[in-house]
């Protein structure tokens, strides 16, 4: 994260003397990446964060790729991906690159209340599609809801804890990298600028600390070289004091994202929420459409010459879009254009403004795909582009809506056009 937080109770000095009640010393962790160079936070625990009882076997957790080299496009329909497991052991890896994996995950189990999760190499981006309730972690708790991305730093055991009677829906982004705010929005001191489509304010970091000091079996699941690693604790592992620094979980809400819109069409790095090695992720909000006169609301043909272009369909019209319905997948890998469906240009003449809500992530080399995303795919996706398939005898036949000024209203979502 781009600025300095504390929770709880930290000594003046680090690296000092800090004593608990009985006069023994709490036990300091520093928790950083890039060896001593990135960012980190420092911890103060009850227990030494090294008092292992039980190292159990591994658990089989790689990722394997049933589809790779592949030139078109696919469509993914991510409602098919059937509920259960709980929100680790449910997670289906849909496809990746060595520097970003993507998960749906619809959990129907509880974990039990002394198992952990820890990513011992993947930062986690969860954004949470449908569902509330409370991350837990080793700093604090993160309540979250439905259209958060909840971020969840590598290393940093926790736990999820779902509320409601909501099935929740989560798309999981994970990356052997920290997600960052991009450069261009921040200062030389990391603070985010006013052109910035979101600011510190937006983030929320943990803002309870519920210290639990108990002896017994806790199980952390460590994930490492596609295994889990399952560690029995003899405390609890939440058994902090006091943190501050610049590593913790956060979540922030694709709604607190300030859409950037022009008089003519923008292009997506306007979009952009977050940026890591080698990818970037994107969150299309709702927003008022272009106002030049003559302005073409839905996105021009493209194409991507060094990006794969996934995008994740959350929320908004595009289910009048042919295939393509809420929790959808698309992707669109460099090399060959991509662009409106026939026909939705035309319409798009006029729209004032869209409801649309998608994350897309960039990916700057080429995407593979898992056995669950055949499982779930719209074959056919490639030739949705054919004119008659969408009523039209021959492509740019449609003809044009009336002049932007002349009235014609709201709507339609570029995300109909395929973008
Ligand atoms: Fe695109």
């Amino acid at each position: 994260m781009p600025y300095y937080t504390q929770l709880g109770r930290i000594p003046h000095k680090r690296h000092t003397q800090f004593a608990r009640p009985d006069g023994a010393l709490y036990t300091e962790e520093v928790i950083g990446a890039e060896g001593f160079s990135g960012i980190q936070s420092i911890a103060y625990h009850i227990h030494p964060p090294t008092l292992v009882d039980k190292v159990l076997e591994p658990e089989p957790y790689a990722i394997e790729y049933a589809d790779k080299d592949f030139l078109r496009h696919r469509h993914f329909v991510g409602e098919n991906v059937e509920p259960g497991g709980d929100w680790l052991s449910g997670r289906r890896y849909i496809m990746g690159n060595p520097d970003v994996d993507l998960a749906l995950c619809a959990p129907t189990e509880a974990m039990s209340e002394n198992e952990f999760f820890k990513n011992a190499t993947h930062d986690e981006l969860v954004f949470v599609h449908d569902g509330e309730g409370r991350l837990e972690s080793v700093l604090g708790t993160v309540e979250f809801r439905q259209g958060d991305y909840v971020h969840i730093p590598r290393t940093l055991t926790h736990r999820w804890v779902f509320e409601g009677n909501v099935q929740p829906r989560l798309l999981i982004i994970e990356a052997p990298t920290e997600f960052k705010p991009p450069k261009r929005y921040r200062n030389d001191v990391g603070q985010l600028l006013e052109n910035s489509p979101y600011c510190e304010r937006d983030f929320r970091p943990p803002t309870e600390l519920n210290t639990l000091d108990q002896e017994g079996e806790f199980i952390v699941r460590i994930k490492k070289h596609g295994k889990l690693h399952p560690f029995v604790y003899r405390y609890h592992p939440f058994d902090v004091v006091g943190w501050d620094g610049y590593m913790y979980p956060y979540a922030i809400s694709i709604h607190d994202f300030e859409p950037i819109t022009g008089r003519i069409h923008q292009p997506p790095p306007v979009h952009q929420m977050f940026e890591a090695n080698n990818f970037v992720v994107c969150s299309f909000c709702p927003r008022l459409f272009d106002y030049h006169p003559d302005s073409i609301p839905a996105p021009y043909n493209h194409s991507n010459i060094d990006s794969d272009e996934v995008l994740y369909y959350a929320e908004g019209d595009f289910m009048s879009r042919k295939g393509v319905g809420r929790g959808s997948f698309t992707l669109h890998p460099g090399g060959i254009p991509h662009g409106p469906h026939p026909g939705t240009t035309e319409a798009s003449i006029g729209k004032k403004e869209t409801h649309e809500l998608a994350v897309m992530v960039d990916t700057f080399r080429p995407l593979n795909l898992t056995k669950d995303a055949l499982a779930i795919e719209d074959e056919d996706y490639i030739y949705s582009w054919q004119p008659e398939k969408h009523g039209h005898p021959m492509p740019d036949a449609a003809p044009i809506p009336p002049h932007a000024g002349d009235g014609a209203v709201t709507n339609a979502s570029p995300a109909d056009a395929a973008r």
